[in-house]
């Protein structure tokens, strides 16, 4: 079942490389049996399944895990996802009504929904799906006062998804569920609350507790909102924001080290938790006046101009371990310097965040200047190098359509080896 509303070059289009092949068919007809025969024998081997494909989950037959040649243009993650065809008042209502809705930090759901839409290799018809993807925006009701979206409709309208789901399909009744992914891309994922305190008090909704969540939110150990299946996402900047940059190898970084962002003077006590856990008044006392730090505490649009002309960009906590700043410094070659002790970085083994950040206990701010004065001397260079990896830059981007090594991709690369343990684990049917 492929769904109608589905804009018809999305669904017609292939990699990069392949279209441009297409551009020059119409000019030079001569070249045409030849291009062809090239560019079918290259998707016929870029699809061609791994030879050790993995099992998949036993409640369904073997034989949709294997990739037609005809679908897949690069040799994407096997996972077959069925997009749920929700009402749009379920998603797409939500970007019409603002376009905030598609660009903003918790963008990730609407950029998922749309890079699934266009990516060939998943499932047209549910009965070939092992995994299914519920498109609910709930980031996107942004208040007239401070332009925050607000969550509190979040559980109802996925409730409301939930419920449709299951009285008209039969897929999430085999499963409880637990083979539906849904996204949870603010702050405090799974719990869908903007403030910790409140988001531990309600918990995961108790109809999402067997399903797969992909979520911004992640910390080490264990936290109520993450104790559920789940993949960490990264928070959703637009991809053009890499393009803004002029030659970043070359281009002259005058600021050694910079934060834009709200910095309390005298952080208020809010139900005994103080915003950053206090570290960005920490940072603000001790290197305010520091002439290497330009710290900043008012709002400026143009503030990625300034992260293009610094060294090191630091990445504070604020009520949620992760900021939009994580992305955005990777793509505009600033070097992160992440201060927020418990948290867990997304899609660890294609960013290997060691090579390309630097992470500064928040107990040890004091010595700030002093590690990044070190790195300087040492191996500065070494660092931005790794950072300009085109792979990992990709892979914190959510591109429309889906791009081979982005976002999305990873996403189902996670998605891929969830399935595969949790078959082994779950030996016989799939999560019980
Ligand atoms: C949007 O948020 C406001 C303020 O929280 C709320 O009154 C309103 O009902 C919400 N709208 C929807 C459609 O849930
Ligand atoms: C799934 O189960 C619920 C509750 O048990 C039921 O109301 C619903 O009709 C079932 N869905 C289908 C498609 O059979
Ligand atoms: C913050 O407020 C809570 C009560 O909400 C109180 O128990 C706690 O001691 C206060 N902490 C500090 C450091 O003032
Ligand atoms: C750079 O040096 C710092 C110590 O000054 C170290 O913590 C970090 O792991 C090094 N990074 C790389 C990529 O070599």
């Amino acid at each position: 079942m492929r769904d109608p509303k589905q804009p018809k070059q999305r669904r017609a289009s292939h990699a990069g490389a392949a279209r441009h092949l297409v551009d020059k068919l119409r000019k030079h007809a001569a070249w045409l049996l030849l291009l062809w025969f090239v560019l079918s024998v290259y998707l016929f081997l870029s699809a061609t399944p791994p030879a050790n494909a993995p099992l998949r989950p036993a409640f369904l037959p073997s034989k949709h895990r294997t990739l037609s040649a005809t679908t897949a243009s690069a040799p994407a993650p096997p996972v077959r996802i069925y997009v749920y065809d929700l009402p749009s008042r379920f998603n797409r209502d939500w970007v019409a009504a603002d376009a905030r809705c598609s660009r903003h930090l918790f963008a990730a759901e609407v950029a998922l929904h749309e890079a699934l839409l266009s990516y060939a290799g998943r499932a047209a018809r549910p009965e070939d799906a092992e995994l299914f993807f519920v498109p609910v925006y709930v980031s996107c009701n942004f208040s007239t006062v401070n332009g925050f979206p607000s969550l509190s409709h979040a559980r109802g309208l996925l409730a409301e998804a939930v419920e449709l789901v299951r009285r008209q399909m039969p897929y999430w009744n085999r499963s409880e569920g637990a083979d539906h992914v849904f996204v949870a891309s603010h702050d405090f994922g799974a719990c869908f609350h903007p403030m910790e305190d409140v988001a531990i008090t309600d918990g995961i909704p108790e109809f999402l507790k067997r399903s797969i969540l992909l979520q911004t939110f992640g910390v080490q150990g264990t936290h109520v909102c993450q104790e559920v299946e789940h993949v960490v996402i990264p928070p959703h900047v637009p991809p053009e924001v890499a393009l803004e940059l002029l030659e970043p190898e070359k281009a002259q970084r005058d600021i050694f080290a910079f934060f834009r962002g709200k910095m309390e003077v005298h952080p208020k006590n809010i139900s005994g938790r103080f915003y950053s856990k206090k570290v960005r008044t920490e940072l603000l006392q001790r290197y305010g006046r520091n002439r290497k730090f330009y710290l900043k505490r008012k709002r400026y649009d143009n503030y990625r101009s300034e992260m293009a002309r610094s060294l090191f960009c630091l990445c504070p906590l604020g009520w949620a371990p992760w900021s939009p700043r994580l992305v955005e410094s990777v793509l505009l070659g600033c070097i992160p310097v992440i201060i927020a002790d418990d948290i867990r970085l997304p899609f660890p083994s294609v960013l290997q965040w060691s090579d390309i950040s630097l992470q500064v206990a928040e107990k040890d701010v004091a010595s700030l200047e002093m590690v990044l004065d070190h790195v300087v001397a040492t191996n500065l260079t070494v660092i931005q190098k790794n950072l300009w990896d085109p792979v990992k830059r990709n892979a914190l981007v959510f591109n429309r359509p889906l791009e081979e090594g982005d976002a999305t991709w990873q996403v189902l690369r996670e998605l891929e080896i969830l399935l595969d343990r949790s078959h082994k684990r779950y030996f016989g049917s799939w999560r019980r």
